[in-house]
């Protein structure tokens, strides 16, 4: 199918993502890998919950820990604009006859917990506690120096159909890779905040999350990651990279946290806000798409990924494949 004309006028007005809430096993495992493996800064933590934010980040968290038996992702998080964007946004996913609901989260304002037509459990809301800056206290930088969240990746059952919709609120499609057999959409990125993404949609089993992305300050901080997760027992919790991808320019490194939830570490893609800013199309079968040096992704990059609390899953529509690594 065409990819839609963007909607620069969406119904209600969504800034940015903000964050993800994971089910973890065992919290302390969970901080010494968030923590200190990856750098990313504690703002609140008992025995039930952790949360963390990048070094960068005002808001109070990009990623809830949650203590419980099973792995899973709960919710993805946005920020919108202001409290009438949020009533906009009740009424209308209420007019696309999804379900919407208020629900209370700590640290935040009034919270609409809703869900797209494919079943990714979406939570929105405008207002988060601030916290005081810490970009500049050079001290607590260690591990990767994560900044702030960049993205969500998700698996979608018909990447057509996520397309449509997100298009429906404002998202924007700055890449995509399509079958050429089919014509059909394989995988596409698409933005608000005016990088090459906040979300992107594989083709796959689904719905599932397939990653969340921190941005990083430099391909550097990537390397001293890698010798420092090789050197501290996580080496079999590298899973693909590093490398520069073809789609979005920027230079990656995919690991797996320890129940198996994937993190991408991401830095320099480029600038999308014009709004006739043209989609760059990709061939499924081009190896230069996922990674611009030519290795392809391991099987598991194509296969796993974190199921949503209580959603059920189901196979892909589109059976093209892309090229695997043996
Ligand atoms: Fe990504």
């Amino acid at each position: 199918m065409p990819l839609p004309k963007p909607n620069l006028y969406p119904p209600f007005n969504i800034v940015r993502l903000s964050h993800v809430e994971f089910v973890v096993t065992d919290l302390a495992v969970s901080r010494t890998f968030y923590v200190d493996t990856l750098g990313l800064q504690v703002t609140y933590e008992d025995e039930q919950t952790i949360t963390l934010r990048g070094l960068e980040e005002r808001g109070h968290h990009c990623v809830v820990l949650r203590r419980g038996e099973k792995p899973v992702a709960n919710s993805l998080s946005f920020k919108v604009y202001d409290e009438a964007d949020l009533d906009k946004a009740h009424d209308w996913f209420k007019a696309q006859r999804l379900p919407v609901e208020w629900v209370e989260r700590k640290w935040q304002g009034r919270t609409l917990r809703t869900r797209d037509p494919i079943g990714i459990p979406l939570e929105f809301y405008a207002h988060m506690d601030r916290l005081p800056p810490i970009h500049q206290k050079y001290k607590l930088y260690r591990g990767v120096s994560p900044l702030r969240i960049d993205h969500f990746n998700c698996f979608s059952t018909n990447v057509d159909e996520s397309v449509a919709f997100y298009n429906s609120i404002g998202f924007r499609v700055t890449e995509y890779t399509d079958d050429a057999e089919s014509g059909k959409l394989w995988a596409a990125w698409m933005h608000r905040k005016g990088g090459v993404h906040d979300i992107a949609f594989t083709n796959g089993r689904g719905p599932r999350l397939h990653h969340i992305a921190f941005w990083v300050p430099s391909p550097l901080n990537i390397i001293e990651l890698l010798d420092l997760m090789a050197t501290t027992g996580y080496l079999a919790n590298i899973e693909r990279g590093p490398g520069r991808h073809g789609i979005s320019n920027a230079f990656f490194l995919y690991i797996r946290d320890p129940d198996g939830h994937r993190i991408e570490l991401y830095c320099s893609d480029y600038q999308t806000v014009d709004p006739d800013h043209e989609p760059i199309r990709w061939d499924l079968k081009d190896p230069q798409r996922q990674t611009l040096w030519g290795a392809p992704a391991p099987r598991s990059w194509f296969e796993e990924g974190s199921f949503f609390a209580g959603v059920e899953v189901r196979d892909a529509e589109l059976k093209a494949q892309p090229i695997v690594a043996p």
